[in-house]
């Protein structure tokens, strides 16, 4: 890991936390601080904090916590290193280069360049006279030119060569179209173009960069469509259909529908904000970006039956990021590009008023439910109250809440208090399960994860507390922390993980970097830096850092003495062991 101080200093200056996090969560102000709900882990209630001036996140949730840095490593899972390289990037700095993972990132990038000029050659083979079927194709699919250009749609000639050949010719080697996944290899090593006789879609990320293409064949072949598969610039499960150009139309709210030409008809009739996922179920990768970008989303699938399942599972996962929810059903079994198409010019207007009149998941959960049980029996009426109540008690808003019980009660006759009863139970239900679930949460991410990464904590708890402050006060003033860390030497240190804290920090001052908990990110795990900013995090800033350094300097002097030599060596080697059979024999 070579990357210059300097360097990373320049990249945190230039990098606001306020910014980034953005990227991934909703902020609110609150007070000096900015406050949204943790991408780390599920809840409804914002615990998530992010301090402009003091340059963390904290979430008071799942214990998450660090800088800029950490929060990158942790939400887009990346390594120190690529961590600053993808915040570089973004601040359009330009990484001092001499590591390993250059190779990676040419190669991406030769990846993007790559399928850049693949898609403008398909689009020019679209006009060329091989390609005029595929025109005529999409022109009789009721695409306008303005369409086709806007979306950068092409052809693929049906020669398995011409693409290879031609990209050859800008440069490109063999393995880099493989590994583009714009070509196959055949038997004897030799690429050929993986696209053949088939409507070309590019796949466009955030960035602007054509990351992957979907290819439709024009008669019954299948498959249908033929897409590229994950390259290491394409990750097809953390990535929408059209997104880039949706999300500036969101205002709020997203269309997410199934496939690459229901998301064309619906821009082309006016829908900008649509998206659609890339040939796969959606993910919760798919359901956070969306989540980013709108507080409302139509899912809009096929009526049969397979997006029916697609849309139930979709708004499962939908539903754990807090976003709302609402499902169209578009009529007659058809899709919304045929829907649209049926109607002739009518067809933006019709859809328009699917969209204004389709209900939430509720009532969409609600109408499936129906179809299960026969009203007309008491027993089965019964049940399916009762169901109806436990989807009611998922309901955040009262007032909504009330509305739907008083018009089940009206239809079905039923007195409504009988059914507002039964959602009362069900809420507090839900409330004493996740109230348990953040208890677990906590204990894990917090003391847990901390006994993990510090186990022998509390064996030697004294020690500990006493360690974890005075590494607080170096952390948290780097002006003192040369002088204090040449105080007391590391091995009166005991346990060991903060034994290594320390260490950092010694080494460091004395080659006079900083010192602060963000500085010394770059040697410790993500979980590791969790437990070294909760360590900081959990302490005030003292006002005399040298006079509250004395004082822990000697608990720690004293605890020492405590020890026997014998104790010393045993502490550092038998503490996991001894450790783990303690809880072995508390469990029992
Ligand atoms: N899909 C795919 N591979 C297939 C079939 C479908 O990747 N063999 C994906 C494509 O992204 C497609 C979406 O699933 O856009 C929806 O498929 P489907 O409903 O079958 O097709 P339509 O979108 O209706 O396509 P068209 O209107 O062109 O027939
Ligand atoms: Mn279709």
């Amino acid at each position: 890991m070579a990357i210059p101080e300097e360097f990373i200093q320049e990249l945190k200056n230039k990098t606001d936390i306020v910014d980034v996090v953005s990227s991934y969560v909703r902020l609110k102000k609150a007070g000096r601080n900015m406050l949204g709900l943790c991408p780390f882990h599920n809840e409804k209630t914002p615990s998530f904090t992010v301090s402009a001036d003091k340059n963390f996140f904290h979430c008071f949730g799942c214990g998450a916590g660090g800088d800029v840095i950490s929060f990158i490593r942790r939400i887009e899972n990346l390594d120190y290193v690529d961590a600053i390289k993808f915040l570089a990037q973004r601040a359009g700095l330009e990484v001092p280069e001499g590591q390993r993972n250059e190779g990676l990132t040419r190669l991406r990038n030769r990846i993007y360049e790559a399928n850049r000029e693949a898609a403008r050659f398909y689009h020019k083979c679209l006009y060329s006279p091989e390609g005029k079927k595929a025109l005529d194709y999409l022109r009789g699919r009721g695409l306008t030119e303005k369409t086709i250009i806007h979306f950068g749609l092409g052809y693929s000639p049906s020669s398995r060569f011409e693409l290879v050949n031609y990209l050859r010719d800008k440069g490109f080697t063999g393995t880099e179209l493989i590994q583009a996944n714009l070509a196959n290899e055949s038997k004897n090593g030799n690429p050929y173009d993986r696209f053949s006789d088939r409507v070309m879609f590019p796949i466009i990320d955030l960035r602007g960069n054509v990351i992957a293409f979907g290819g439709r064949i024009m008669s019954d072949i299948k498959p249908k469509y033929l897409n590229t598969s994950d390259t290491p610039a394409f990750n097809k499960s953390k990535n929408l259909f059209a997104l880039q150009l949706a999300k500036n139309q969101a205002k709020g709210q997203l269309i997410l529908v199934e496939g690459y030409m229901d998301v064309i008809a619906l821009h082309q009739a006016g829908f900008e904000n649509t998206v659609a996922t890339l040939g796969t179920a959606l993910t919760t990768e798919q359901a956070n970006i969306i989540r980013k970008y709108c507080d409302e989303i139509v899912i809009c699938y096929d009526a049969d039956e397979a997006g029916q399942k697609a849309s139930a599972r979709a708004i499962d996962i939908l539903r754990q990021t807090g976003v709302k929810i609402k499902v169209l059903t578009v009529p007659n079994g058809k899709d919304p590009d045929e829907f649209i198409k049926s109607h002739g010019e009518n067809g933006p207007a019709r859809f328009r008023l699917l969209l204004d009149k389709c209900g939430n998941d509720i009532e969409y959960r609600l109408a499936k439910l129906r179809l299960k049980y026969d009203l007309e029996d008491t027993r089965q009426k019964v049940d399916f109250l009762t169901e109806a109540a436990k989807i009611f008690a998922g309901l955040e808003n009262d007032i909504e809440k009330d509305a739907y019980i008083v018009n089940l009660a009206e239809e079905l006759h039923i007195d409504k208090n009988a059914i507002m009863n039964q959602v009362a139970k069900y809420v507090r239900k839900n409330q004493y399960e996740a109230r348990q679930q953040q208890q677990r949460k906590m204990y894990h991410s917090s003391s847990g994860q901390d006994n993990i990464i510090n186990p022998e904590k509390s064996y030697h708890l004294k020690a500990a507390n006493a360690e974890e402050a005075l590494l607080a006060i170096l952390l948290t003033h780097p002006d003192a922390a040369a002088q204090i860390s040449r105080q007391l030497p590391a091995d009166k240190f005991i346990t060991s993980f903060n034994r290594k804290v320390y260490e950092t920090i010694q080494k460091r001052a004395e080659q006079n970097l900083g010192t602060d908990a963000s500085d010394i990110s770059g040697e410790f795990s993500i979980d590791e830096n969790n437990c070294i900013h909760r360590i900081v995090f959990s302490r005030l800033r003292e006002n005399d850092p040298f006079r509250a350094a004395q004082n822990y300097i000697a608990i720690l002097e004293e605890e020492n003495q405590k020890l026997s030599p014998e104790q010393i060596a045993r502490s550092d080697e038998q503490t996991l062991m001894e450790q783990l059979q303690k809880m072995r024999e508390k469990k029992k």
